[in-house]
């Protein structure tokens, strides 16, 4: 049976992506979120996951403003990574697992979210920095990867609490896949941004470190919060930390925190990274 081994919860910030490219981890500017990533890349050595569902939403590459699904999941046998504009380098297609992707979207239809199924699917920053920050630029990738995209650019976007809930529907999913696996989540985005508007730099570092405990300790806490609560304390990109929340959903009541580490400013983002364990 496919068992979920743990959740990571991670910023997909581009220039992360241009900072790995260029070496520049070392770099004084770049040596405190780098840092972070350390005991997750042990975490994962350890624990040696075959199948990362990348919960991300999409900026504009795989869907533009003309089609935006709420919720969408990959059921491609690879997925192609491109740059939407960052001038981010292009990395090496990753193996997705076509089956277990049907089992687990065939599982969610039955439990009324109606997922969008994507048999071909072009990946940007939001999945690729995340796959680049957990494993490296590899040629193979050591694990599968499975997109599970959350619309969190084109209003109306689907509430935290139906994240969470999809996060649950999605442990059941995982957990009647019959074959053997070990299943890792990735909540990807957020933390506090805005990089448009009024608002454009805002960062909330309160707010960032709250939600990180109440996601460890108290998921529900932001489930009550509506978008336009969650946009005025974390500005309008900030919205994204709702898909930590279908990483958090699909875990156990309560968990095991492993790892936690936060740094702002990266870019415009305040960067918050998080492991956790399912507690039996
Ligand atoms: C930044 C953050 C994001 O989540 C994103 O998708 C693009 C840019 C930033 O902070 O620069
Ligand atoms: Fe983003």
């Amino acid at each position: 049976m496919a068992k979920i081994v743990g959740g990571i919860t991670t910023s997909h910030i581009p220039s992360i992506g241009n900072a790995m490219a260029n070496h520049l981890q070392q770099d004084d500017y770049w040596k405190p979120l780098f840092d972070g990533y350390g005991p997750v890349k042990e975490w994962l050595e350890e624990v040696k996951p075959d199948i990362a569902i990348i919960v991300y939403n999409d900026h504009g590459l795989n869907f533009f403003l003309d089609t935006v699904p709420t919720f969408a999941m990959g059921c491609a046998r690879e997925y192609y990574n491109d740059d939407e504009g960052w001038g981010i380098p292009t990395l090496a297609p990753v193996q997705g697992d076509e089956e277990f992707s049907w089992h687990v979207v065939q599982k969610l239809i039955e439990s009324e979210f109606d997922m969008t199924i994507c048999q071909e699917m072009k990946v940007d920053h939001g999945f690729m920095v995340p796959m680049n920050l957990m494993w490296g630029d590899k040629e193979t990738w050591p694990v599968k990867g499975i997109p599970l995209a959350v619309n969190t650019v084109q209003h109306p976007l689907p509430s935290a609490l139906r994240c969470f809930k999809l996060g649950k529907a999605l442990k059941t999913a995982i957990e009647s896949y019959p074959e053997d696996a070990k299943v890792v989540l990735i909540g990807t985005g957020g933390l506090s941004h805005q990089l448009q508007g009024e608002r454009a730099g805002i960062i909330n570092p309160d707010f960032d470190i709250e939600t990180m405990d109440k996601i460890v300790n108290d998921p529900e806490w932001l489930t009550r919060f509506s978008n336009a609560e969650i946009m005025e304390h974390a500005g309008t990109e900030g919205i994204e930390v709702i898909m930590w929340l279908v990483m958090r959903g699909a875990l156990t009541d309560n968990v095991k925190l492993i790892h936690k580490h936060y740094h702002a400013p990266v870019s415009n983002t305040g960067a918050g990274i998080l492991v956790l364990e399912n507690d039996e």
